[in-house]
């Protein structure tokens, strides 16, 4: 799973001056840059409608590096100039053959010029529905062809709005690139504490040992934001939390979470392990998806004093609208490592915080006496995803002093604690394996078609008579969300900005 030194070769970029490629690409390409990361030589074509020569294209990008990097300690004056001239700019319309034509000749003179291999990595950060037309004008002028180098492929989500449209999406990928060179970026693989799972589990006999049916009672999978749709209703309108959370990021989250241990940390084995996962996923019986599900949309409310616009009342929402903004499910996996034990999602905009973790909560002490001490409660582990990035495990001690009263303490571990280490962010990770060829961060064809699978019912029931629940704006969700849980006897886990356990110090 580490990345190789990646070889010579040519990023190009679709949708160059798109808010992804300005905001999270090119920082994420100057960090690698700065930590002499990326391939020698390498150059980087931007690809976009607006017209731009290399020179304009270069301040931009400038400008851009200005907004979202600060300056570090002892930065050379030059450096960013000295990235920035590594980028070259094409302008394109994505429907124009001809200018595909101009682009390959371009590709070409720039390999020629800068003695390059004919490697290359194309990388659509552009709208869903170009991830079905751009490839296939690459096809038609050769592009894609592995003649004298790799090409790679590299496509952001949504996947499909369904399985239907992602099987039909991928059928029509496979017609021009195999799918070893096919990388569908889930940014959420991409980030070091969720890569973290991985080791926290397999590289510690504490916890490897106990992570099945016999010693957990439950788990919770959170993916909190504070912020509301803000420009995106555009899109989110028509996607929903769903879709553009819990089929994606929270469900890769919980195959590593679940996953059993891969026989090596390669691709292969890595997405064999999730994917058995993926599809364990049992399907909800329509009484569980009447009691199991929630979906909620946020209302107006006053979040710290302002007041902040219910999601009918964003701009380009429809005043109707019926998207959920925030989803809870309750679900089990057909596997028998966790047999009978259920997995609660939830996520959400315009909650109270922005924070993702994964909770496992463990059985109550067997111990006729010990475990039903006063005060004794069971354990539980905390692998905060954001912020305040760590680990906090909770137990129970004996309160000092005469009898047996048990203390829950917690034993906490935060990321920032660790001197020097900055963490990365995600798409710096995944730049550089897709530019080293390495996919085991990246989603798998078949695990997102496994992943709507799931789905699909849900959102169908969603469409069809599920009820829609309002919830004020900087609160948990709807009340049904906890009603849920109170059925089960539990309640949802109180996460705060800072990691701490339930019931301690609290920032939001
Ligand atoms: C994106 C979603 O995939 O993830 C956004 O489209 C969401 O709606 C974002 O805000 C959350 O990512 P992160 O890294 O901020 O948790």
């Amino acid at each position: 799973m580490s990345a190789a030194t990646p070889q010579p070769q040519m990023l190009v970029i679709f949708g160059a001056s798109g808010d992804l490629a300005r905001r999270k690409l090119f920082p994420a390409l100057y960090s690698l840059h700065v930590q002499q990361l990326l391939p020698r030589p390498f150059l980087m074509l931007g690809i976009g409608r607006t017209q731009y020569d290399d020179e304009m294209f270069r301040a931009e990008v400038m400008k851009d590096l200005d907004l979202f990097v600060p300056k570090a300690a002892g930065e050379h004056p030059q450096e960013r100039l000295c990235f920035a001239n590594s980028f070259y700019y094409q302008q394109l319309s994505t429907n124009d053959g001809a200018d595909y034509a101009r682009l390959a000749a371009r590709m070409e003179q720039l390999q020629r010029d800068n003695e390059l291999p004919d490697n290359v990595v194309y990388y659509l950060s552009t709208p869903p529905a170009l991830s079905q037309q751009i490839p296939v004008f690459l096809a038609q002028h050769n592009l894609h062809r592995e003649h004298n180098g790799f090409k790679r492929l590299v496509i952001e989500k949504p996947f499909g709005s369904d399985g239907v449209s992602a099987r039909a999406l991928h059928e029509l990928l496979h017609k021009h690139f195999e799918e070893r060179q096919l990388y569908r970026i889930d940014h959420y693989l991409g980030k070091e504490t969720v890569q973290n799972l991985i080791v926290l589990r397999f590289a510690n006999t504490l916890f490897d040992t106990v992570w099945d049916y016999r010693h957990i009672e439950y788990v919770e999978i959170t993916a909190a934001e504070s912020i509301g749709v803000e420009k995106r209703a555009g899109y989110f309108d028509s996607s929903g939390i769903i879709r553009d959370m819990i089929q994606n990021h929270l469900l890769q989250v919980l195959a590593l979470a679940a996953m059993d241990p891969p026989q090596q940390f390669d691709s292969a084995c890595v997405h064999a392990e999730t994917l058995k996962v993926l599809r364990g996923l049992r399907p909800l019986s329509a009484t569980e998806l009447q009691n199991n599900v929630i979906f909620g949309q946020y209302t107006a409310s006053h979040v710290r004093g302002e007041s902040v616009p219910g999601y009918r009342d964003e701009p380009d929402v429809p005043a109707d609208s019926h998207t959920e903004t925030y989803a809870a499910i309750k679900l089990y996996l057909n596997h028998s490592r966790w047999y009978n034990v259920p997995f609660y999602l939830r996520a959400g905009k315009r909650l109270p915080t922005r924070v993702t973790e994964i909770v496992i909560h463990f059985k109550r002490c067997p111990h006729p006496v010990l475990g039903t001490l006063p005060g004794a409660l069971p354990n539980q582990l905390i692998i905060r995803i954001q912020p305040d990035e760590g680990v906090l495990m909770t137990f129970g001690l004996k309160e000092p002093g005469g009898g047996f009263h048990v203390k829950n303490v917690s034993m906490d571990f935060h990321y920032k604690d660790l001197a020097k280490t900055a963490i990365a962010d995600a798409y710096e990770r995944l730049l550089l394996d897709c530019m080293s060829g390495d996919a085991t961060l990246f989603a798998s064809g078949d695990a997102v078609e496994a992943c709507w699978d799931f789905i699909d019912p849900i959102l169908a029931w969603k469409n069809s008579s599920a009820r829609l629940f309002g919830y004020p704006a900087g609160t948990w969700g709807p009340n049904e969300a906890d009603a849920m849980m109170a059925r089960d006897g539990r309640t949802w886990r109180y996460p705060c900005k800072n990691l701490a356990a339930d019931g301690d110090y609290c920032e939001l």
